[in-house]
């Protein structure tokens, strides 16, 4: 089976980075993360990359003159790396439209609201305040807008009474840490088809995906 590599580029905690370096540990997942970028010095995902073996790179926005300069960089180091497939995880700058063109169709993010609803920053606190009774996360295909483009996977969860943003954000998380594994894992196999912006799932080559994407754990 060929490995396809995969950079992950995150600005803190990691968590996703961490789920997708755990999945990749197995011997039949389909990728192996091959680089892991981040933009903050103190991104503590860093550590636990740099501790897994995998090689990592920082790159300070603030030592470009531009976006399209910072982009430039990110662009020649996933080159050199000879990477195929990019996973945002958490990493929070916009890129911009001429580095997502470059990726097209390999650039994929995860986002934690049902998109297109909740779109931006804070989502958690978006969903309490809309009154939603399902809540969730999105991995999908990047495109220019803002949290947008072809939806592979999503996870819905409860919003139950009492939730704070963080109670909610937590419960979320359990879902992001299993949609981006599989997420990424059909994108490697070859399994996703864009038509009219949509993803379709080769059903031969994506059985698990075919799984209710639900609620994984409903607290009492
Ligand atoms: C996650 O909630 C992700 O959906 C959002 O930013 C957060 C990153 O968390 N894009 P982590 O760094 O993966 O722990």
């Amino acid at each position: 089976m060929v490995r396809r590599r995969v950079a992950i580029l995150i600005s803190g905690r990691g968590s996703n980075m961490a789920a997708l370096v755990e999945a990749a540990r197995q011997p039949e997942y389909p990728a192996e993360i091959a680089l892991v970028i981040a933009n903050r010095a103190d991104a503590a995902g860093l550590d636990y990359a740099a501790s897994a073996g995998i090689p990592t790179a920082f790159f300070s926005h603030k030592a470009y003159p531009s976006r399209q300069a910072f982009d430039a960089a990110l662009d020649a180091a996933l080159r050199a790396a000879d990477i195929e497939l990019v996973c945002l995880a958490g990493f929070m700058r916009l890129l911009t439209g001429g580095f997502v063109e470059a990726w097209r169709d390999r650039l994929i993010n995860i986002h934690p609201s049902l998109l297109p609803l909740f779109p931006g920053l804070h989502t958690h606190e978006a969903a309490l305040a809309a009154g939603v009774k399902l809540h969730g996360c999105t991995v999908h295909f990047v495109r220019s807008a803002v949290d947008s483009g072809p939806i592979i996977a999503q996870a819905a969860v409860p919003v139950l009474s009492g939730d704070t943003p963080d109670t909610l954000a937590a419960r979320v998380l359990v879902g992001e840490h299993r949609i981006y594994p599989l997420a990424l894992a059909l994108l490697a196999r070859g399994a996703l088809r864009i038509v009219d912006e949509r993803v379709e799932i080769d059903p031969a080559l994506g059985e698990e995906a075919q799984e209710p994407l639900v609620a994984p754990s409903i607290p009492q």
